[in-house]
C-alpha cells in the first residue's frame, strides 16, 4: 500500500534532476563551473542550516560528518571548495571562472539558507538528501565541464577532488539515507520529507540548472 519510500524518494528527485538539468546538458562550461564552484564554497553553510533543525542526536552526526568531509575532515588543504579551485587553475579560462558570480545566484542562496533554517525537521532532512541525491550526476556534468574548459581526462580523473569525491558521495549518499530511515522510523512523515528533497532539487535547478 505504501508506494513512497526511501528508494522512491532518492530515485523521483535524480529522475526531476535529470530531465530538468543532465538532460538539458552544459551550454557554457564557464558559467557551469563559476556557478558550481561557488556552491562548493557555501554548501557547509546548508548542512549547518538544516542541522539547526534537527533534534535527533543520530541525525545531528550525520550531518555533521557530511559538513566535516566537505571542510577536508580536519585538513584544511583538503577543503574540497579549495581543491576544486586547484582544479579549476589548471584551465586557460580560469581567470574567467573564478570572476564573481551574478548576484542572482547570491540572492538565491541566501535566501535558501534562510528557508532552511526555518523549516521542520522532516523537511530540513528531505533538503539534504535532495542535495546529496544526484551527486553524481552533478560529479559527471562536472567532469564535462572540467573538459571543456580545456582540462585533460586523465588531470580531471587524477585530481584529489575527483579521486575524493568517487569514494565520498556514496558515503553521502548513505548518511541521508541513514537519516531518513532514523527518522521514519521516529515516526516523521514521509511527506515532508518529500516536499523538503523537492525545495532542495529546485535549489539546484536554479543554482546550476540553466548553464
Ligand atoms: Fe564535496
Amino acid at each position: 500500500m505504501m508506494l513512497l519510500s526511501i528508494e522512491n524518494i532518492e530515485d523521483r528527485l535524480r529522475s526531476r534532476f535529470r530531465q530538468q538539468v543532465v538532460d538539458q546538458g552544459i551550454n557554457d562550461a564557464v558559467k557551469f563551473l563559476q556557478q558550481w564552484s561557488y556552491l562548493s564554497s557555501q554548501v557547509t553553510r546548508l548542512h549547518g542550516a538544516a542541522l539547526a533543525r534537527i533534534n535527533v542526536p543520530d541525525i545531528q552526526y550525520l550531518l555533521a560528518e557530511i559538513a566535516y568531509g566537505e571542510c577536508g575532515s580536519g585538513n584544511k588543504d583538503k577543503i574540497h571548495s579549495k581543491l576544486l579551485t586547484n582544479l579549476i587553475n589548471q584551465s586557460p579560462f580560469a581567470y574567467s571562472i573564478t570572476q564573481e558570480l551574478d548576484t542572482y545566484f547570491v540572492d538565491v542562496f541566501e535566501e535558501t539558507v534562510v528557508e532552511l533554517s526555518q523549516m521542520s525537521q522532516d523537511e530540513a532532512i528531505g533538503f539534504i538528501v535532495g542535495l546529496e541525491a544526484p551527486a553524481y550526476q552533478i560529479l559527471q556534468l562536472l567532469r564535462e565541464a572540467l573538459l571543456g574548459v580545456g582540462i585533460s581526462y586523465i588531470d580531471v580523473l587524477n585530481s584529489e577532488y575527483f579521486v575524493i569525491h568517487n569514494a565520498v558521495e556514496k558515503e553521502h549518499q548513505e548518511s541521508g539515507h541513514e537519516a531518513m530511515e532514523i527518522i521514519m522510523n521516529s515516526g516523521f512523515e514521509l511527506s515532508k520529507i518529500h516536499k523538503g528533497g523537492d525545495q532542495a532539487i529546485n535549489f539546484l535547478i536554479k543554482m546550476i540548472g540553466d548553464a
